[in-house]
């Protein structure tokens, strides 16, 4: 009888030591190897937090930084502090390309401000950036990676990832999948009544991007102006009483309020965020797989993503275009990780 229970009991110690290491395991396998192309830009600098914030299913490989939003010596020096901010001075920041692949730079100083940060004193990081540059990196890092094991986030103008698919198109064996925030289709743009400020920014690398074949999510306006910010979604952040609180919340007063005259919206988008948020919980999201095409052309459609959502044209299916979020979920989820910040 004594030997039973004895059995009885550490079989039951066995399975549930097998159910911990297997949960552990689905864990570690579900981890994510990402690189953040951005040009932050303050909605970049929060989605910066959100994902540095979120080790347990995030491996930040590298941030690699682009001229969009303001100078590429501002965005990478934004890059530098949010990485500060965050206490992750282990993940290495590179600088790439400081300018478009054909069109003439413009900047979004009249939303960002002057340094690309609104609302916070920005200052030199005590780190420097990475040795080399962001380009060479992406095709030695997705050279040799293992096949489709990395999700890119861009953020910004498609530049960087355009050059590296130029100058290496093998390159697409290391990347799991693309998610960018850009376009617009059901809400308009917000550079031209038809376009959305990354894809106006250099058109001819989303060309580039979008002709290469890679798995491709598209975050854009449509989603990005349903979730919107609120006095008290940001008061939230705020009564966090930490430093990435302080800094969000004042980072988000200033920067909503250009997008809240213009459109006369309630709260502003935090767009940049939205792309971590949908990597984190997909389930906040839904959308369906269409055909996208970008007009690189001159005149009224410059930048514009035409996303042919009804399959209209009945073309091939090549970007998973986001349409609609969970507001409130996307508020919750960015509050509970800025808490877990300094
Ligand atoms: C996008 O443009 C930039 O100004 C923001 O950072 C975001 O990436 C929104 O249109
Ligand atoms: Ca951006």
């Amino acid at each position: 009888m004594q030997i039973c229970r004895h059995f009885v009991s550490q079989l039951i110690r066995s399975v549930a030591l097998l159910a911990i290491f297997s949960t552990v395991a689905v864990q570690a396998a579900e981890k994510r190897d990402l690189i953040i192309d951005t040009d932050p830009g303050a909605d970049d600098v929060v989605a910066l937090l959100l994902a540095l914030a979120s080790p347990q299913e995030l491996n930040v490989m590298a941030i690699t930084t682009v001229a969009g939003n303001v100078r590429i010596d501002k965005t990478s020096r934004n890059a530098r502090l949010a990485r500060e901010w965050a206490g992750r001075e282990e993940v290495p920041v590179y600088a790439g390309a400081g300018k478009p692949l054909v069109r003439t730079p413009i900047y979004a100083e009249n939303i960002h401000g002057k340094e690309g940060l609104p609302g916070v004193q920005v200052h030199e990081p005590k780190n420097p950036l990475a040795k080399g540059n962001a380009v060479q990196y992406l095709i030695d890092t997705l050279g040799r990676a293992a096949p489709h094991s990395i999700t890119i986030a861009m953020l910004g103008p498609q530049t960087n990832l355009a050059l590296a698919l130029i100058q290496a198109p093998e390159i697409t064996q290391g990347i799991k999948e693309v998610v960018v925030m850009g376009g617009a289709h059901f809400n308009g743009g917000n550079i031209t009544p038809v376009a959305e400020f990354n894809l106006y920014a250099d058109p001819d690398a989303a060309k580039v991007v979008l002709a290469s074949g890679v798995k491709l999510t598209y975050v854009p306006l449509d989603v990005t102006h349903k979730i919107l910010t609120s006095d008290q979604r940001i008061k939230q952040i705020e009564g966090l009483n930490n430093e990435a609180g302080k800094l969000v919340s004042s980072i988000l007063n200033e920067y909503v309020k250009a997008d809240m005259v213009h459109y006369g919206l309630p709260g502003g988008p935090v767009h940049d965020a939205s792309v971590i948020a949908w990597l984190l919980k997909p389930e906040l999201f839904s959308g369906k797989l269409i055909n996208v095409v970008v007009d690189n052309r001159e005149g009224p459609g410059f930048g514009q993503t035409i996303a042919d959502w009804y399959d209209t044209m009945s073309q091939p299916k090549n970007v998973f275009w986001v349409e609609n979020g969970d507001a409130q979920g996307f508020f919750n989820l960015l509050t509970e990780r800025l808490a877990r910040l300094k």
